[in-house]
């Protein structure tokens, strides 16, 4: 996620403009920023590795000439977070710069390609591609517009673009497929930008951009087409009514929430990873005398699920281990044949760090899962893959949880593939489920949030609720009593249902409510047998069992119905949604604010 600014004015300066309106979607993405502005046919291009009010500064963006330009600020996906990674992007004459957020799938094949035509690549960014092409086409004799659709027909994935050429200063060029993009107009000239906040300044008259839209501004109006066949678009300027801080939420009261109803797009890039670096990890794991999972607080709970994945897929057993106890309890054991596969979304967890830091010095393997491009984590990886979220700004994590399992679920899967463990009617199968993933998370936001909030009013003063699941639902309740947890702060306990008996059951009575976990699959049928247990001491029982499943919903006092057909062991993904929501709903209802839980931090980088 990274976040786009561009303006075409009819009087002053853009840049000052652009820089305020960077700032503004700072939290989209802050490692680089850059701008690029067109004076007298002539681009203006600086960009730099940092924050914006200290690269803008240092590089004087304020005075850069020209009423025309776009800037871009940087949540890095494919190259670290350098100068020369930065957006703008330009072609080998310098004539035509872009922007680009979003994630290009094809762009390794789009490179070769182009580098074999003669362009000259400098960066290792997937969205040098984009002017390239454009100046392919330029090359053949196109016009800007044509030009533009030729290229953008071309890319696969997911892209907002925002493009300048140094032949055709009236107008600033636009596309859209996947990631947002939205272009406003005032009496001083038409914006473009990521989201609101970056226009309420300007104007409060915008049009989204759809899918599949291109758009052209100029300093007096605007045209949408159609990137299949440039044919036109109506679509007349809305009035936004939003305030700055629910703008910067996109309407959302809290970045947790507006952060949940991300999921479904934080795993559709979730799926667009490249496969070469999961071929690379998935090897490195499967040559591995002994693999461990390493990782803190809900990145632990994802390598914990994903350990069943290894084991049902791959046949390969793994060892989960919360990153502060690694060195305790298997420190002595490490050494050359020891692969470390560290998942962290901030990459820079004190614990997790020194854990592998410990692995590293004896020679182990070292592999990462992260958020976030040039943190340490990537680093000291031999390999990693970066999950590709955009930030998280809600301390407890959410979409990057989810998007966490389903990067673990695809290398899981490689890694059965590879070994040749199961059938490859097996692995179609999965591979199809896989997919879904996005589409199944919307659905379940869809369809139980309203009666998610109602729980939330029926329980929110409770003092105490237990969690239990089965097999890698165990990984979910323990994640859902985490989000419960730290955000509501209220007493709460999660186990697998086997262990219930030996211990926890003690201190249910009389209606205190236990969650289950309840998806079709293999340990579906062991589930009754632990509701029916604690039903005879009188808890409530809350499931979310999948549609139709009358027996569970029978024994439940109220349940939350799931899609039909999901796999077990991607069942976390979707059934952990409706318990980030109710723990968010019980700590509004509770007077409490999600976003700024009490003694957390978003990154613990202290022991
Ligand atoms: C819980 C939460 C924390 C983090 C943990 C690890 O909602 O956010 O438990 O999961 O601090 O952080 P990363 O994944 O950055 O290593």
């Amino acid at each position: 996620m990274c976040g786009i600014f561009g303006c075409i004015l009819r009087r002053g300066l853009a840049a000052p403009l652009i820089h305020k309106g960077l700032k503004r979607l700072e939290y989209r993405g802050y490692d680089s920023v850059g701008v690029a502005t067109l004076d007298g046919g002539v681009l203006h291009i600086r960009k730099d590795a940092g924050k914006i009010d200290e690269v803008a500064e240092r590089l004087s963006f304020d005075e850069m000439p020209g009423a025309v330009g776009v800037g871009h600020t940087r949540w890095a996906t494919h190259g670290a977070p350098t100068m020369v990674n930065a957006h703008p992007h330009v072609d080998c004459g310098g004539v035509v710069a872009v922007v680009h957020n979003g994630v290009i799938e094809n762009f390794q094949e789009l490179r070769r390609e182009l580098e074999e035509g003669g362009h000259r690549f400098v960066s290792k960014t997937d969205t040098e591609v984009i002017p390239h092409l454009i100046e392919e086409e330029l090359k053949k004799g196109a016009q800007p517009r044509e030009a533009l659709l030729r290229a953008v027909r071309r890319l696969r994935g997911s892209y907002a673009i925002a493009v300048l050429f140094a032949s055709d200063p009236e107008h600033i060029y636009c596309a859209r497929n996947e990631s947002p993009l939205i272009i406003g107009l005032s009496e001083d000239g038409a914006y473009c930008a990521s989201d609101i906040p970056a226009m309420l300044p300007y104007t409060r008259m915008v049009a989204w951009l759809r899918n599949g839209e291109a758009a052209i501004l100029s300093a007096g109006g605007y045209e949408i087409i159609r990137i299949s066949d440039g044919s036109r678009v109506d679509r007349p300027l809305t009035e936004i009514s939003w305030s700055l801080k629910m703008a910067e939420r996109q309407g959302y009261p809290h970045f947790m929430l507006k952060e949940i109803y991300e999921q479904p797009q934080s795993l559709r890039n979730a799926l667009r990873l490249q496969k070469t670096y999961l071929d690379l990890l998935a090897a490195f794991l499967d040559r591995g005398r002994e693999i461990f999972l390493v990782a803190a607080g809900t990145s632990y709970h994802a390598c914990l699920a994903a350990s069943y994945m290894f084991s049902k897929l791959a046949r390969l057993t793994t060892y989960p281990v919360i990153a502060s106890e690694f060195i305790e309890r298997y420190g002595s054991s490490i050494g050359i044949d020891s692969v470390i596969l560290a998942v962290s979304q901030s990459g820079e967890t004190y614990d997790t760090l020194k854990a592998v830091e410990y692995a590293r010095m004896r020679a182990a393997t070292i592999l990462g899962v992260t958020n976030t491009v040039g943190s340490t984590l990537t680093r000291v990886s031999r390999a990693y893959i970066v999950q590709q979220s955009g930030p998280e700004i809600g301390v407890a994590a959410t979409k990057t949880f989810t998007a966490q399992l389903l990067v673990l679920a695809q290398l899981a899967l490689r890694l059965a593939r590879m070994r040749g463990k199961i059938s490859q009617d097996e692995i179609d199968e999965f591979q199809e489920k896989l997919l879904e993933i996005p589409s199944i998370v919307e659905e379940v936001l869809n369809r139980s949030a309203s009666r998610v909030e109602e729980l939330a009013e029926k329980y929110k003063d409770e003092k105490l609720f237990l969690f239990l699941g089965r097999g890698i639902s165990s990984a979910t309740a323990l994640e859902g009593r985490l989000k419960l947890l730290e955000i509501t702060y209220i007493p709460s306990l999660a186990y697998p249902a086997g262990e219930s008996k030996h211990g926890p059951i003690s201190i249910v009575e009389e209606d205190v409510p236990c969650i289950f976990l309840c998806p079709r699959g293999e340990t579906r049928r062991d589930i009754v047998g632990s509701i029916m247990e604690m039903k005879a001491r009188g808890a409530k029982i809350i499931t979310l069992c999948e549609e139709g499943d009358e027996e569970v919903k029978e024994l439940s006092d109220d349940y939350i119905e799931m899609p039909k057909g999901i796999p077990e062991l991607l069942s976390p993904i979707p059934y952990v949604v409706p318990l980030q929501l109710l723990a968010y709903h019980i700590a509004v209802k509770r007077g409490l604010d999600p976003d700024k839980p009490r003694n957390l931090a978003k990154s613990v980088t202290v022991p």
